[in-house]
């Protein structure tokens, strides 16, 4: 697996992440968990990405990293969640980097973004600033901001975050030509979220959950053609070679779905006519927003 310099940060990063916001709920064990992060490891996936929000992703990777805690970049998501403060403050952004060390089962945090806010919270300066406390305090390496939109791109001109994260996968290419070339040529990480679309070919009709529903909606209008390759293999070669990406994150609780993508990520860029191609058919479509 390939590893990347995450922008100018001083980390390095798996160009396949795992998102592990799959196993947040019952029908994931400890032991499923366990092996899921020793294929992980196996594979050359060093990136993990959890969040406050994944239920009890922290807590479960926190028990799975004993022992090989040093062999990831771990990577979360702090700003709501912490009974007693009001969400997006100060004190609350504080609280929460230190509950999820403790979660986490870790003295240091590698990565850890403001969870999808909006710009006028970034531009209050209470949360920016207590998450530059922490990394001051030397609990966190590297500030970052996961989003989309005026509020990512105002993340990646404020100098205050290391990387972001946001959408980028063949029916997310928003901000490409934007917020992802901005951070490219600022030195930030990027690391692009729903690397897989949601994998919208999956269904047959319309399914229920409403961003994977509007990712089916861009998946039908695209009428992409997959050419004799499989669309896991498509997007995450889109995803993950995207000029200013550093990570492509699939999302998974799967071991068998992990090393499929990991093989993808392995086979290098798309060749250049598909991926004119994947452009050309966004182009087209008028553009759709970022899905957060
Ligand atoms: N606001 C935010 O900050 C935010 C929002 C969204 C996502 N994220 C991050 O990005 C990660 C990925 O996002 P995501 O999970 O929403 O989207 P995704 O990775 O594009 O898609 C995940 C879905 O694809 C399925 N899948 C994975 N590999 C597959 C394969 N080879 N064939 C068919 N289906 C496959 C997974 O099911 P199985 O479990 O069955 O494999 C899961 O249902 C998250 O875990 C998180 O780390 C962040």
């Amino acid at each position: 697996m390939e590893q990347r310099p995450l922008g100018t940060t001083g980390l390095r990063v798996s160009a396949l992440g795992l998102g592990a916001g799959r196993i947040s709920g019952p029908e994931t064990s400890d032991g499923d968990v366990d092996r899921l992060v020793g294929r992980a490891l196996d594979l050359g996936v060093t990136l993990l990405d959890t969040a406050r929000s994944y239920g009890l992703s922290e807590e479960r990777l926190g028990r799975a990293l004993a022992g090989r805690r040093e062999r990831v970049v771990l990577s979360t998501k702090v700003g709501y969640g912490v009974p007693g403060l009001p969400d997006w403050t100060g004190p609350c952004v504080a609280a929460g980097v230190d509950a999820a060390l403790a979660r986490l089962r870790t003295d240091r945090l590698d990565l850890v973004h403001l969870h999808s806010c909006g710009r006028e919270v970034l531009e209050g300066g209470e949360v920016v600033e207590a998450l530059l406390r922490a990394v001051e305090a030397g609990k966190v390496r590297v500030a970052a901001y996961a989003g989309e939109g005026e509020a990512l791109r105002w993340a990646v001109r404020s100098g205050a975050f290391g990387a972001v994260q946001c959408s980028v996968s063949a029916v997310d290419q928003a901000e490409l030509d934007g917020a992802v070339a901005e951070a490219r040529a600022g030195g930030l990480g990027v690391l692009g979220k729903r690397a897989l679309g949601n994998a919208p070919w999956r269904f047959e009709s319309r399914p229920p959950e409403p961003d994977v529903a509007e990712a089916w909606d861009r998946f039908q209008a695209l009428g992409l053609e997959p050419g004799g390759l499989a669309w896991h293999e498509i997007f995450l070669r889109f995803a993950a070679f995207a000029p200013g990406v550093s990570a492509a994150l699939v999302g998974t609780a799967s071991p068998e779905h992990l090393a499929e993508a990991a093989r993808a990520a392995e086979a290098g860029p798309l060749d250049a006519p598909r991926l004119s191609a994947l452009r050309a058919a966004w182009r087209a479509s008028g553009g759709w927003g970022g899905r957060v």
